[in-house]
């Protein structure tokens, strides 16, 4: 596969890194306050949620601990179609425990209702879900969601995680793709 160009020119930011790392630390104080007391397993999807991990449990001031599953829907790239494949599974069982699954974005919610229902199974204490981005217009599946960073417009979103063909995940704000941003080189 040919490596992607670099296209910075044609994106424009949507969110700045200042917004998200206020609403980021907004979400981490909530939780913190919500699950004082109790255990905590945060569950992230790779690879698109890391970034926001990585922010968000260091805003979290009460005990907790990371897993991670990675799932793929088959289809176009920028498409979701419904079907949800776990390329990767969680390390430790969850039966019992308290387990917040963050998401990076939330868009048709088939792949955040296939995973509720595959994490439901195991009889978690409690499942909730914290997610970076709702792009609510877009919903196919209705799936309750706990806490929300931003909703953001039915547009194709890169960065803070996010990617186009796996690259722009290290940008530290959220981006749109202008005109001639997809057209081949
Ligand atoms: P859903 O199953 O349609 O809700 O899709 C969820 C997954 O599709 C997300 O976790 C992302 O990996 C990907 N996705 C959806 N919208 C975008 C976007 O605007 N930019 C990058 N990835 C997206
Ligand atoms: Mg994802």
């Amino acid at each position: 596969m040919r490596p992607q160009k670099w296209r910075l020119d044609l994106l424009e930011p949507l969110i700045t890194e200042e917004q998200l790392q206020r609403r980021v630390a907004e979400l981490g104080a909530e939780i913190s306050r919500d699950y004082e007391g109790r255990d905590l397993l945060l569950v992230a999807v790779l690879k698109g949620s890391v970034v926001f991990l990585a922010d968000l449990m260091r805003h979290i001031t009460t005990p907790h601990s990371i897993d991670f599953m990675a799932t793929s829907s088959y289809g176009a790239a920028t498409e979701s179609s419904g079907i949800v494949r776990i390329l990767k599974d969680l390390d430790m069982p969850i039966t019992g425990r308290n387990v917040l699954i963050v998401e990076d974005i939330v868009d048709t919610g088939h792949t955040l209702a296939y995973l509720r229902r595959l994490l439901l199974e195991r009889e978690p204490a409690s499942l909730r879900v914290v997610t970076l981005l709702d792009k609510r217009e877009r919903r196919e599946v209705d799936v309750p969601l706990d806490y929300v960073g931003f909703v953001v417009p039915n547009a194709f979103v890169v960065g803070y995680g996010l990617d186009y063909a796996e690259l722009y995940r290290n940008l530290p704000y959220i981006a749109v793709p202008k005109e001639g941003f997809f057209d081949e080189e």
